[in-house]
């Protein structure tokens, strides 16, 4: 299903209205999250409403999409730095209820499978909340990712490190590699939500549009799913057929 919407205001009121129905229904759900600029005021507005409602999330446990390797917890630029000051302490989650992968594991291989496992003892994710690089990348999951993939280490394409340059300040520093859920634990989640915003991801969004699914284009993998729905403002939207 695909949601368009004028602003990327409103697209976050609805990502983010999408979020909290899921953790009225279910209190002790598992949350599979990601970050990057677009999810920025989706966390906004989804700590907005969680504290307006008053809502009990600390039965919640979350799960994040991925880490880059090299980064400690600390690096302004990690992603758990970003998801604890986006959302996690605005919410007073407890630590020991976030799920990051390990960037600075000492068997990373390990760390991987670890969090696989744990993701699958838990019977799986109830919502995961997805963006999408510029090649069509979920997750870290570049082009060519095996759909049968798990948690494991990628090496990072030369368009997502000089996509993530933004965010450092010398396009050096941006790690090669990083960890990343797999395409498999995605496709496992009971409810998918995938959000673009902006004219950059209009040229990917038409491309997923069309495409068959295909391991080129590792979001077309979202085609096989029950349950996900598209949401996108109008310029993100801009180069779909009307
Ligand atoms: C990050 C993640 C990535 C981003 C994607 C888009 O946790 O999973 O797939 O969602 O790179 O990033 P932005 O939103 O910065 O364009």
């Amino acid at each position: 299903m695909y949601k368009i919407f004028d602003t990327v205001d409103e697209v976050s009121r609805y990502t983010a209205q999408r979020l909290l129905k899921k953790v009225q229904e279910k209190p002790s759900a598992a949350l599979g999250l990601a970050t990057g600029s677009t999810m920025e005021p989706v966390y906004a507005r989804l700590v907005q409403m969680l504290h307006r409602s008053s809502q009990d999330v600390s039965q919640l446990t979350m799960f994040n999409l991925d880490e880059y390797i090299g980064l400690s917890a600390q690096h302004t630029q990690s992603y758990c730095y970003y998801m604890y000051q986006h959302f996690y302490n605005r919410l007073r989650i407890p630590k020991d209820r976030v799920n990051l992968p390990d960037g600075m594991a000492e068997d990373i291989e390990r760390a991987c499978q670890a969090y696989s496992e744990t993701i699958q003892a838990r019977g799986g994710l109830e919502f995961q909340l997805l963006g999408i690089g510029s090649n069509g990348h979920i997750g870290f999951n570049e082009p060519q990712t095996s759909f049968s993939s798990r948690t494991h280490v990628v090496e990072l394409s030369e368009q997502t490190r000089i996509d993530n340059g933004r965010f450092f300040t010398d396009q050096r520093q941006v790690p090669t590699h990083a960890i990343t859920m797999g395409l498999q634990d995605i496709l496992e989640t009971q409810e998918i939500v995938l959000v673009a915003t902006g004219r950059k991801k209009a040229g990917i969004i038409a491309e997923l549009f069309h495409s068959s699914v295909d391991e080129a284009l590792p979001a077309s993998v979202l085609k096989q799913h029950k349950n996900v729905t598209f949401v996108l403002d109008r310029e993100a939207a801009a180069s779909l057929p009307h």
